[in-house]
């Protein structure tokens, strides 16, 4: 394992999924070392270009959403010249504003619910063509913080200001589901998970603090419509010009027919994560998928 040298393990970081953020952090860190990597935590801050400078080979990016998982983080280690996981700077920014997300899925045909951009609350009277209910988010935010689900007009501009604190607001037609995840290793979707919840979506409770919430793996889909959706996720992924590894978040319309919710570039990697929970239907352990994310770093990008 010294081929991978001195590894930093990025976590915690300074956005508002900094909890689960430790979380991976510590997972990761602990695989790592199990299988003998020399590898070392380091909860990002602003003296993070120092700390790296202190003898480390290659960057664990271990943090989700803003600073982390945007292509800022990204971007000084390019600078600095170090191997790090996944996605590179461009592809980390897009995936990380749904707005941008959702147009480039467009631009490759890729399915993706109805929207509109709100930027302030003038652009509420643009929604209704959407239809009720609807799905109200922020366009650069994870682990459904700042999302609802708006039944009707007299709740939207509750819904507006709730997703607004994070930033510009993203409107979505409703997909009546069911939910799935497929998860990205290298150059192949994993096995695909459909989530079932007790919440109205799949909110942050449901992810992170609910024991009602289902995870299936198999799908439950047929062999015919798995293949599909993997087929939707990989090419969501090379659509967006992601590398490494990730996880594309999918929902079934009223006819089945799948849409594109958005590409996670660092997903949730606890063991109780979906990309972990896909690998190990894969065959492969939590330290095997680790250390497969790992080794991707070793290739020229
Ligand atoms: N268009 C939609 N229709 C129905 N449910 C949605 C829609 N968009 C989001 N959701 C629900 O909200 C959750 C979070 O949305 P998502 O776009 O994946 O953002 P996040 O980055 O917060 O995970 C989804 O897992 C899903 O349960
Ligand atoms: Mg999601």
């Amino acid at each position: 394992m010294s081929r991978y040298g001195k590894v930093a393990v990025l976590h915690g970081g300074m956005s508002s999924e900094r909890a689960v953020s430790l979380k991976s952090g510590q997972a990761v860190l602990a695989a790592l070392r199990s299988r003998g990597v020399d590898a070392h935590g380091i909860d990002v801050g602003r003296d993070l270009a120092a700390r790296l400078a202190e003898g480390y080979d290659r960057a664990f990016i271990a943090l989700h959403g803003r600073f982390g998982e945007d292509g800022c983080v990204q971007g000084l280690l390019e600078v600095m010249g170090m191997p790090y996981t996944g996605s590179g700077v461009a592809a980390s920014a897009v995936a990380m504003d749904k707005m941008l997300s959702k147009a480039v899925l467009r631009a490759a045909s890729l399915p993706t619910p109805d929207f509109r951009l709100l930027r302030s609350e003038q652009d509420l009277a643009t929604v209704e063509a959407l239809g009720f209910p609807l799905i109200l988010k922020p366009v650069s935010e994870g682990s459904s913080i700042g999302v609802s689900k708006v039944l009707s007009p007299a709740d939207l501009a509750q819904a507006f200001r709730k997703a607004h604190a994070y930033g510009p607001v993203l409107a979505e037609a409703c997909i009546t589901g069911p939910e799935y995840t497929c998860a990205i290793l290298g150059n192949r979707a994993l096995p695909v998970i459909r989530l079932e919840t007790s919440q109205a979506f799949y909110d942050y409770d449901a992810k992170y603090l609910l024991d009602t919430t289902r995870y299936h793996c198999p799908s439950g889909l047929s062999a015919q419509d798995e293949q599909a959706m993997q087929a939707l996720a990989w090419a969501t992924f090379k659509a967006l010009g992601a590398r490494g590894w990730g996880r594309v978040d999918i929902m079934a319309g009223a006819d089945g027919a799948p849409y594109v919710l958005e590409l996670n570039t660092v997903p949730g990697m606890t063991d109780h994560s979906l990309v972990p929970m896909a690998s190990r239907a894969a065959g492969l352990s939590f330290e095997d998928l680790v250390l497969a994310i790992l080794s991707e770093t070793l290739e020229a990008p």
